[in-house]
């Protein structure tokens, strides 16, 4: 990290990294074929705790592979929250279906009491399938997002996909090593409890391999086809048959050597995320005006990112004026983004009374949190948000 600007959320590579990569280019294994796909498999299986773990090129290809797993086809509908990265919104395209977004909760994830009474009072359930009253669309699937790091209220909506035979494809990719702490799923990691979770080690996530992915699951059939379709579905890899239409979505070896020494310091990288949240907002305590969102009360969160609350009114400056503040004084920062459903690519699709998103969309600020981050570097976010005010 540079001494001068303060990045909202960088890499730090200080482990085992170079000697990993370094064994993948002494042995000449740099694509997917390569002892350290397969390890960084079996690594992430075990810290999640899944039977399985595939390695994908991306996150956003790891949802795509879960959505065509589900059986999610044309014409379908996905159920999807509105604050979201667009990336899983825009996997619901890739397989045909269309998405029907759903408000947030305290914690910017979906809004489980909206999702309930959708469910209950706006579609019909014939005993096998869950249908859209509106749009007479056949409801498929969730995509939960745990934003942030922080778990989804997952139980209620594991006993509404239960109840309405719907695939629940975690998208864990801002979440790995988040859990819950109480309840049916107590110790469960984010990501182990749908029937897929879709894990991101892209450049700015709380590790990352560059680019890649994971799909994690405890069916093994589904992890067998996920295989399968993520490397252009071969059937007979001497004569190239292919009997389905396959993927290139296979993690390389050098980036999963990187994932390997990653993962070594997940721990160590969680306890400083939750460190510096902490410091923060002991600090933003002092601020009228200003809060972070903390972790429910049944949820411990990797608090990968901090998600800052400006009341305009009490702070006496606006999220947005905030923002070109710590600009000027080299520090990134980025307001939350722009909500899913008020995309252009998306106007036209359903979405179930949606207002508390509104008001987090125009008050979230996220303000820097990579693992480098020092007491210095905090020290220098809080002078500029106390002298903003
Ligand atoms: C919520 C969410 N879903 C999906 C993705 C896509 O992951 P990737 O960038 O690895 O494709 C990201 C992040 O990039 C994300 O934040």
């Amino acid at each position: 990290m540079s001494k001068k600007s303060i990045p909202l959320s960088v890499p730090s590579i200080q482990g085992n990294e170079w000697k990993y990569v370094k064994e993948c280019l002494d042995a000449e294994w740099v694509s997917s074929k390569g002892s350290y796909v397969s390890k960084f498999e079996s690594d992430i299986a075990r810290y999640a705790g899944t039977e399985y773990a595939v390695a994908c090129s991306n996150g956003t290809s790891a949802l795509h592979i879960s959505l065509i797993l589900s059986g999610v086809v044309e014409h379908d509908e996905v159920i999807i929250p509105t604050v979201t990265f667009v990336a899983p919104v825009n996997t619901v395209r890739y397989v045909g279906a269309r998405p029907i977004f759903m408000d947030c909760d305290d914690y910017l994830n979906i809004d489980i009491d909206k999702l309930t009474e959708f469910c209950n009072r706006e579609c019909d359930f014939t005993g096998k399938e869950l249908i859209n009253k509106k749009s007479k669309s056949r409801i498929k699937a969730i995509i939960p997002v745990h934003i942030f790091g922080n778990p989804v209220n997952i139980e209620p909506l594991m006993d509404l996909a239960y109840k309405y035979n719907l695939k629940v494809i975690e998208d864990a990719t801002e979440s790995l090593g988040s859990y819950y702490t109480g309840g049916r799923y107590n110790n469960k990691k984010t990501g182990t409890i749908g029937d897929f979770g879709c894990y991101s080690f892209n450049g700015n996530k709380i590790i990352t391999t560059g680019g890649g992915g994971m799909i994690v699951t405890n069916n093994q059939e589904y992890a067998q086809k996920a295989k399968y379709l993520t490397t252009q579905a071969k059937d007979d890899s001497l004569r190239y048959i292919h009997n389905e239409i396959g993927y290139n979505y296979r993690m390389t070896n050098v980036q999963a050597a990187i994932g390997c020494a990653q993962l070594e310091q997940i721990d160590n990288y969680i306890e400083i995320k939750r460190n510096n949240f902490m410091a923060y907002r002991k600090a933003v305590s002092d601020i009228e005006g200003l809060d972070l969102i903390g972790e429910p009360d049944y949820g411990f969160s990797n608090f990968w990112h901090y998600s800052l609350l400006v009341d305009e009114k009490e702070y006496g400056c606006s999220r947005d004026e905030l923002i070109q503040r710590l600009s000027d004084n080299n520090i990134q920062s980025r307001p939350l983004w722009r909500l899913s459903h008020l995309q252009q690519p998306y106007e036209d699709f359903g979405a179930y009374k949606i207002n508390r998103a509104l008001y987090y969309q125009k008050r979230v600020l996220s303000i820097p949190c990579s693992v480098g981050l020092k007491e210095e570097h905090i020290r220098k976010v809080i002078s500029v948000l106390k002298n903003a005010q």
